[in-house]
């Protein structure tokens, strides 16, 4: 049997990895430091059958242990929004960086048979568009001017009006926050480690991941989460920009499923791979898709008609490479698995602390 390190193994994703990992024969050993941000004060449950370790990921001792006898290591710890990555810098920069880092050092001198690593859809920026003529746009960038004006879509330099396509990861990064530097930086690191010492590395590209256990009392991640934790206080889901953004919803267990076989097949070293649904939506249409499983489908979107800063307009998945490395297939789409997910938000307490969140952005000018 293998044994892999799971970091960040309570969090959301690492608790879907875990199962799928226990499930499919694997010994697991957790490292997480169970963030309160995540977590809640209340005591956490480790996932099932699996080792914690109670620890800081750049704690160089507790990593070193950590990674004493494991064959493999997923790489999930960090520190994960967009927003709030704007103004805690030294925050996201020393657990999502230096965590990294200090992760490396250890595998030094443990080398392990492969890493695999959470990268993020946020190192795009934008997504991929093509002009009206079907030229490929893989710079598109809105300018301050327009958000502030409300044009929300992007143009091109010509002022043609772009249309977004899926995105592949031929796509070129464009880092809009400082959340996606560290995602950027994380991935890269991890594939020239994978490299420079003959480790099989991979980097997976996840888009906007959602399903049963995600945090709902931290309004930076998760925005299903945030609308849930809403909409269970009575309160009308906040939208930023007029809801026609379109993100790519992927379920947990499916990324779950890719992290295995990422760990498995031959093929995807040394590769960075997109792990999307391949289908996309707007922010409003999720609103109301929620509304309409929690039933309460009289609590509308509030349409803020204001920018979030470092948000993107459009960006969902191509995973033609995640079939063809991984063998990957999503098998549960958003509209099929919202009743599942409205029944975990009913047996959690759901604080919702959007406001405070809009506050926060709000109060340092992150929100125009
Ligand atoms: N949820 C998404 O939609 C999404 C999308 C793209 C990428 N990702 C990436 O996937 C990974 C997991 O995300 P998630 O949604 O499960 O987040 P999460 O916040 O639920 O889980 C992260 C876990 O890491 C732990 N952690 C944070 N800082 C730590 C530190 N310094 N030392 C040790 N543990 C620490 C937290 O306690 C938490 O249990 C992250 O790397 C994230 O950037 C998530």
């Amino acid at each position: 049997m293998k044994r892999v390190l799971v970091t960040g193994g309570c969090g959301f994703i690492g608790r879907h990895v875990a199962h799928e990992l226990t499930e499919h024969g694997y010994e697991v050993r957790v490292l997480d430091a169970l963030l309160e941000q995540v977590h809640g004060r209340v005591s956490v449950s480790i996932p099932a059958g699996t080792e914690l370790i109670r620890a800081d990921v750049r704690d160089r001792d507790a990593v070193a242990k950590a990674v004493s006898d494991v064959d493999a290591v997923i790489h999930l710890a960090a520190e994960v929004g967009v927003g709030q990555s704007m103004y805690e810098i030294a925050r996201y920069v020393g657990t999502n960086d230096l965590g990294t880092a200090t992760l490396l050092e250890a595998l030094i001198k443990k080398p392990v048979e492969r890493i695999v690593v959470a990268s993020s859809m946020s190192i795009y920026g934008e997504g991929l568009y093509e002009t009206p003529d079907g030229r490929r746009v893989d710079d598109a960038r809105r300018k301050p001017g327009d958000i502030r004006n409300g044009q929300w879509n992007l143009l091109s330099a010509a002022g043609e009006t772009l249309s977004p396509i899926a995105t592949d990861e031929e796509k070129r990064p464009d880092l809009a926050s400082i959340y996606a530097l560290t995602k950027f930086m994380q991935e890269r690191a991890v594939l020239i480690f994978g490299q420079t010492y003959g480790v099989s590395a991979v980097a997976l590209r996840l888009f906007n991941v959602f399903g049963a256990g995600q945090a709902l009392a931290n309004p930076y991640t998760g925005v299903l989460a945030n609308f849930a934790a809403r909409l269970a206080n009575g309160k009308r889901p906040m939208i930023f920009e007029d809801g026609q953004q379109k993100r790519d919803f992927v379920h947990v267990r499916d990324v779950a499923r890719a992290f295995r076989l990422a760990l498995e097949q031959r093929l995807a070293a040394g590769q960075a791979i997109n792990i999307g649904s391949g289908g996309s939506y707007t922010i409003s249409d999720v609103a109301r898709l929620l509304a309409e499983a929690m039933g309460i489908a009289k609590l509308p979107p509030e349409i803020l008609g204001k920018a979030r800063s470092g948000d993107i307009r459009n960006c969902f998945a191509d995973i033609g490479k995640a079939r063809e490395l991984l063998g990957f297939e999503p098998r549960h789409r958003l509209e099929n698995s919202l009743a599942e997910f409205v029944a975990w938000v009913r047996n959690n307490v759901a604080v919702d602390r959007g406001t405070d969140m809009k506050r926060e952005l709000e109060e340092r000018g992150l929100v125009s």
